[in-house]
C-alpha cells in the first residue's frame, strides 16, 4: 500500500491530522494498536481551547459539541475555605473554553473520517518505522497474522507516550526532559449533577482535588494519590468522603455522590522530547510531550501541534514550499514550552508535595498574590484559555 503521509496513532492528533490533510487533498492512512471500541472507551481530558473549537468547526466536525458541549467564562481555584472566580472573558477580553470531552471530540472525528472514506486500520500489532531520513520512508505493521508495509512521503508520529515513533529518533538525537511527579490523579465518572456550573481546582493540606463535568447530568472529578495507589483501594465512598474533605465546605455540602461508571488513575509527569522531527517523521501530540494535567493543556498541545503540522504539509503539497516543515519543530515546541511551565506552575501551587514549612509558606504567598492581583489573575486565565497559534 501506498500513502503521502502515514500516521501512527487513532488518538485526536492523528484522527485530526488525518481529517485536516484530507481536507486540502493531502492522501493518510492511519494506522491503530487497538480496537475503534478500545479508542472510544478511554476518558481523558474535557477542557478544549478556542483554537481546538475552532479548528474542529472548521473541519467540519464542530455541529454536536456545539450542540452539546458547554461555554466557560471562567473557572474557581480554591484552597481550605477560600473560593476565588477567575474570570476568563473579563480578564482575557472575551476568550472562554469549550468543555466537551475528548471521548466525543474523537467518536466526532471517527465519524467524519467515515464519511469521507477515510483509511484507518485498527488491530496493527508490531508497527514499525523504516528509513525514516530518507526521502522514501515506510512503516511495516502485522495485522490478522500478515505483515504489511505502507509506503509514504511522510510519517507522522500521534502514537502517544508509549508508541514506536519516538523510538525511531536514535538515541544520540533525541533530548529528553522530563519531571515524574510522586502523585497521579484518581479520577471518576458518575452519573450525578455537577457540583458547580463552573470547574473547582481546589488546593488543599490532604492533596488537590478537581470538579469538572461532561453535562448537567455527568461529572468527573479527580483527587490527588500518591503514584503507587491502585484504585482497588477505592471504594467509591471512600472517594467521595476524600473528595468532600478537599473542597470548601459550602461546595462540600453540595455535591451529589452516585455510584462511579469509570474509575482510573492517571500518573502526572511533565516530558518534552526534542527534536520533534527527524527526516521526514514527525512527532505530534503526546508522541513528542506530556503535561501534568492540572492546567488541561494535553489535548489542547496536541491539537496546537497538529495546526502547524498540517498547515505545513498543505502548503509542501500545494506549493512546494518546505518552510511550514523546516519550522514545524521550533513553532510548536514554543508553544509546548509555555504550556509546560503553566501546567507546572498550577501543579505546583494546588497540589500536597513533602516540602519544606518555607515552600508551603511560599504557595500560601502565591495564592494570596492571586487573590490580590488583577495582573497574576490574568496571566492565568490567558494561559488557561490557550495561548495564541503564532
Ligand atoms: P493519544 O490520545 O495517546 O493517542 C495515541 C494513539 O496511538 C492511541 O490511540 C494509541 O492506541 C495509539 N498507539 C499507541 N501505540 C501504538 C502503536 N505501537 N501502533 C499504533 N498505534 C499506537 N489531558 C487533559 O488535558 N486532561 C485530562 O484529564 C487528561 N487525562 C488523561 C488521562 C490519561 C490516562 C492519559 C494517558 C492522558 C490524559 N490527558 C489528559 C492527556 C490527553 O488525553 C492527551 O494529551 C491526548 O490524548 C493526546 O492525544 P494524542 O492523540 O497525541 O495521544
Ligand atoms: C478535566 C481534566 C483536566 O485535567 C482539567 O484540568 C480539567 C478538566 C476533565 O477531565 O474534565
Amino acid at each position: 500500500m501506498k500513502t503521502q503521509v502515514a500516521i501512527i496513532g487513532a488518538g485526536p492528533s492523528g484522527l485530526l491530522l488525518s481529517q485536516r490533510l484530507h481536507l486540502a487533498g493531502v492522501e493518510t492512512v492511519v494506522l491503530e494498536r487497538h480496537s475503534r471500541d478500545h479508542v472510544l472507551s478511554r476518558i481523558r481530558a474535557g477542557v478544549l481551547e478556542q483554537g481546538l473549537a475552532d479548528m474542529l468547526r472548521a473541519a467540519g466536525v464542530g455541529d454536536r459539541m456545539d450542540a452539546e458541549g458547554e461555554i466557560h467564562d471562567g473557572c474557581e481555584i480554591a484552597f481550605e475555605d477560600n473560593r476565588l472566580r477567575i474570570d476568563f472573558a473579563e480578564l482575557t477580553g472575551g476568550k472562554t473554553v469549550m468543555v466537551y470531552g475528548q471521548t466525543e471530540v474523537t467518536r466526532d472525528l471517527y465519524k467524519a473520517r467515515d464519511a469521507m472514506g477515510g483509511t484507518i486500520i485498527h488491530n496493527a500489532e508490531n508497527v514499525a518505522l523504516h528509513d525514516v531520513d530518507s526521502d522514501s520512508p515506510y512503516v511495516t505493521y502485522e495485522k490478522d497474522g500478515e505483515t504489511h508495509r505502507l509506503d509514504c512521503e511522510f510519517i507522522a508520529g500521534c502514537d502517544g507516550f508509549h508508541g514506536p515513533s519516538r523510538k525511531a529518533i536514535p538515541a544520540d538525537r533525541l533530548k529528553v526532559f522530563e519531571k515524574v511527579y510522586p502523585f497521579g490523579w484518581l479520577g471518576i465518572l458518575s452519573e450525578t449533577p455537577p457540583v458547580s456550573e463552573e470547574l473547582i481546582y481546589s488546593g488543599h493540606p490532604r492533596g488537590f482535588a478537581l470538579c469538572s463535568l461532561r453535562s448537567r447530568v455527568l461529572s468527573r472529578y479527580y483527587v490527588q494519590v500518591p503514584a503507587d495507589e491502585k484504585v482497588d483501594n477505592w471504594s467509591d465512598d471512600r472517594f467521595w468522603e476524600e473528595l468532600k474533605s478537599r473542597l470548601p465546605s459550602d461546595v462540600a455540602a453540595d455535591l451529589v455522590t452516585g455510584p462511579s461508571i469509570e474509575k482510573s488513575i492517571a500518573p502526572l509527569r511533565s516530558f518534552v522530547a526534542e527534536p520533534l522531527r527527524y527526516g521526514r517523521m514527525f512527532l505530534v501530540g503526546d508522541a513528542g510531550h506530556i503535561v501534568p494535567p492540572t492546567g488541561a493543556k494535553g489535548l489542547n498541545l496536541a491539537a496546537s501541534d497538529v495546526f502547524y503540522l498540517s498547515n505545513a504539509l498543505i502548503d509542501y503539497y500545494r506549493a512546494d514550499d518546505e518552510t511550514g516543515i523546516e519550522h514545524y519543530a521550533e513553532k510548536a515546541l514554543r508553544r509546548i514550552w509555555l504550556a509546560e511551565r503553566f501546567s507546572w506552575w498550577m501543579t505546583t501551587l494546588l497540589h500536597k508535595f513533602d516540602e519544606e514549612a518555607f515552600d508551603v509558606r511560599v504557595k500560601r504567598a502565591e495564592l494570596d498574590h492571586l487573590v490580590h492581583s488583577r495582573a497574576a489573575q490574568t496571566a492565568l486565565a490567558e494561559n488557561y484559555v490557550g495561548l495564541p497559534y503564532d
